[in-house]
């Protein structure tokens, strides 16, 4: 089996990526590699936050890995919290308070549009690849459910009634912006390893 390091500290992240990935690759959190770092993500787009820790964690280990930033863009507020999803309440992170601002934000307005977008970084062989995936979904008026992170209990994601904090991890992987960005990473993985064995 192939293994990667997942350059993240977000263990609902890592419960998730595992669970897309099944058996066909071990993945290493930073935790598990003895990495005990708090990557900063300073960057104006996820695309660049994503770069920033995977090369940071490619420069410490020398070895393959990934990592992946998601933000939460809502029409109403022009793309808010975007980027600024993790710290939008304040460096704190808390979910909880994240959630408060944004229902605040929202509260008079009628277009409750919003996505999750995850852009995946990855360094393979030296080069770094980048993969994204979407979720449409809207933004409820009050916190559903228990499951998931961040602000799983206020998005449903478009063809469901139900919001991500009441599914399982199987049933929101079914619809994630995560997952979406994951199978683009795999088919690529799995082609590179194929070239590679025919040669
Ligand atoms: P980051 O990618 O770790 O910077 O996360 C950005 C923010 O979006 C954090 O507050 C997360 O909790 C939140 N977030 C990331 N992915 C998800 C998700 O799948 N569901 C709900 N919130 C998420």
């Amino acid at each position: 089996m192939q293994t990667l390091i997942f350059a993240t500290n977000n263990h609902h992240k890592v419960t998730e990526v595992e669970q897309i990935l099944g058996k066909r690759w071990n993945i290493i959190s930073l935790k598990e590699a003895g990495i005990d770092i708090d990557i900063p993500e300073p960057h104006a787009t996820l695309e660049e936050n994503a770069r920033e820790k995977s090369t940071t964690i490619h420069k410490l280990t020398g070895q393959d890995c990934f990592s992946e930033d998601t933000g939460l863009e809502t029409d109403a507020l022009g793309g808010e919290p975007g980027v600024h999803s993790a710290r939008y309440a304040g460096d704190g992170r808390s979910f909880e308070a994240n959630i408060a601002k944004l229902l605040l934000r929202l509260q008079d307005e009628k277009n409750r549009n919003a996505r999750f977008r995850t852009v995946i970084s990855l360094i393979w062989e030296g080069k770094e690849y980048q993969f994204d995936g979407i979720c449409e979904g809207t933004i409820i008026e009050k916190n559903k459910g228990i499951d998931g992170f961040g602000y799983d209990p206020v998005f449903i994601p478009d063809g469901d009634t139900r919001t991500f904090a009441e599914m399982t991890l199987a049933e929101k992987n079914r619809y994630s912006h995560r997952r979406k960005a994951m199978d683009k990473l795999i088919a690529f993985l799995e082609n590179v390893i194929r070239e590679k064995n025919q040669d």
